[in-house]
């Protein structure tokens, strides 16, 4: 989101009011380019006419001659243009008649022909704001435009060399003029408006999760007596949304989506979205949608070759799945909630999968025991080597997916497959840990029996909140775990104590 910047020329501005040249400022209407003593942003002279809105200023008007300016009067100075106005901090309700306020800003005088040539030559200076006009009518010539120009670009309603190059050229007089401009409600950015209104020095609500037509924030409890407001700001000022929901619960239930509240706009939450090019629909109120996994879904994807087999066992609405049958591979997909399994359904027909994504509604644990087990014997039992597909099973519930591995002892009875052949898991897991990788590496071994050291990669994939992250570890299920019988190929490691499953919650316990 736009941050406020600060005007660099502030400091000599502040400079040029300590010698008085306020007076000047306040009487004067023009300003010749080259008369550098009028050395003052137009966007003060506003608060000079009204004295009485900014404490401490009247006493300053009055002793224009000398006078030392309030720190705070200066910082409100630059970012008038930015800030609706001041009355506005606290409001609860939406009224965006309130947020009108009056600046001075430099305009240029130029007839009708060249405005469009002075544009194009002057497009730097000119005032950039949200729905603002450049060029407006000039009320007192009818042959003539007024090309609104940006006080800090032109500071003290003086142009630089360049521009008065640019105006020579053209034959237009280098007079800037000040003018009286209405900002309104539609001219400031969301951030300019929700900072103007929530409590002074505290966050504003700025950041939010885009599904579809749905804006999605997690507020903190400082923000929530303004919630609706935030909600409006936001539908009025990013087109395309339509709703926008405040998450009210943290997201624990069993399918990992939350409860959430709809702040403004419509109560629809079914809703489109795309992600690496391909389609989804879902009820964003009850399956588990994150736009901030679309990198790791890809990264997923792009190790699959068509041919793979993938098994996806809390696949949500689809996004590992989806496009891995669209790369051709034999896709089988689960997921639990009825609600995600009934959506990922309709996302294999929308993009034209159905018939190549088997779908389960299934506890993850009977998934793998059952149609994962039945599969895998199936495809590793083939006689060709070369006839073996190579088999992914990818496990996205970090909450509490490192606890599924253990299904993996001995699923399978029988002579070992060759190595090269063994399946490859990529479990998620959240890690609080000062070395996440590390840890999620241990958790995995507890579940499994087994050491992984020399025979995994973990990766980071998102920094979830402050010290929690979330990491991917894939490894290829060793022989001697995935097997009845202990492959006599594959060389034991060398020997650890491995923590349990019982160690860790001991741990969680005691700390
Ligand atoms: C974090 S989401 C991941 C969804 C999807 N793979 C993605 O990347 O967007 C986890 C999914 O697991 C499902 N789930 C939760 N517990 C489950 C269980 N015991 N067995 C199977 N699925 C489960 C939830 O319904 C949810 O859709």
């Amino acid at each position: 989101m736009h941050l406020i910047r600060r005007d660099p020329t502030a400091g000599s501005r502040r400079t040029l009011w300590r010698f008085g040249y306020s007076a000047r400022l306040l009487k004067t209407n023009h300003s010749r380019t080259a008369a550098s003593n009028t050395s003052f942003p137009a966007v003060w002279m506003l608060l000079a006419q009204h004295p009485g809105r900014i404490p401490g200023l009247s006493a300053v008007a009055q002793k224009a001659s000398f006078c030392t300016m309030r720190e705070t009067v200066e910082d409100n100075a630059d970012p008038e243009l930015y800030s609706p106005h001041p009355e506005v901090r606290g409001m609860t309700l939406l009224n965006r008649e309130a947020f009108k306020r009056t600046v001075v800003v430099p305009v240029l005088k130029v007839k009708k022909e060249i405005v469009h040539t002075l544009m194009k030559s002057l497009k730097h200076a000119v005032l950039r704001r949200p729905g603002l006009k450049r060029v407006i009518e000039d009320p007192g010539d009818e042959g003539s435009k007024l090309v609104i120009l940006d006080p800090h670009k032109v500071p003290e309603f003086s142009l630089g060399q360049a521009e008065q190059e640019v105006l020579k050229q053209l034959n237009i007089p280098p007079e800037v003029s000040r003018y009286n401009l209405e900002l309104t409600y539609e001219n400031f950015k969301s951030e300019e408006i929700l900072r103007a209104v929530l409590p002074e020095g505290q966050d504003v609500a700025s950041g939010f999760s885009r599904v579809g037509h749905i804006a999605h924030f997690n507020l903190r409890d400082h923000q929530l007596p303004y919630r609706h407001l935030i909600g409006q700001v936001i539908i009025d000022k990013n087109p395309g949304i339509t709703c926008v929901v405040n998450k009210t619960s943290i997201i624990d239930s069993t399918y990992r989506n939350f409860e959430m509240e709809v702040l403004a706009g419509e109560s629809n939450l079914v809703t489109k979205v795309k992600e690496n090019n391909i389609s989804y629909d879902l009820d964003f109120a009850k399956v588990y949608w994150n736009p901030r996994l679309s990198t790791e879904h890809g990264r997923i994807v792009e190790l699959l070759k068509p041919g793979d087999v993938l098994f996806d066992v809390f696949a949500g609405i689809g996004p590992f799945a989806i496009p891995a049958a669209k790369k051709k591979c034999v896709v089988f997909a689960n997921d639990l909630n009825p609600e995600s399994y009934k959506w990922l359904l309709h996302n294999c027909k929308l993009n034209k999968v159905d018939n190549k994504i088997k779908a389960f509604n299934l506890d993850g644990r009977d998934f793998l025991l059952g149609p994962v087990r039945e599969e895998l014997s199936k495809a590793l039992a083939l006689e060709k080597e070369e006839q073996k597909p190579a088999v992914h099973i990818v496990m996205n519930l970090p909450a509490s997916a490192l606890e599924f591995l253990d299904v993996f002892r001995h699923l399978l009875v029988g002579e070992p497959c060759s190595a090269a052949v063994l399946p490859t898991v990529h479990c998620y897991g959240f890690s609080k840990h000062e070395n996440p990788a590390k840890e999620i590496q241990e958790r995995a071994e507890a579940s499994l029996g087994a050491s992984l050291d020399g025979r995994c990669s973990t990766y980071l994939v998102r920094n979830v909140a402050p010290n929690k992250e979330m990491l991917c570890i894939s490894f290829q299920v060793p022989a001697d775990v995935l097997y009845k019988r202990p492959c006599p190929a594959e060389e034991k490691p060398a020997s650890k104590r491995l923590r349990t499953n019982k160690d860790f919650t001991e741990e969680k316990l005691a700390s």
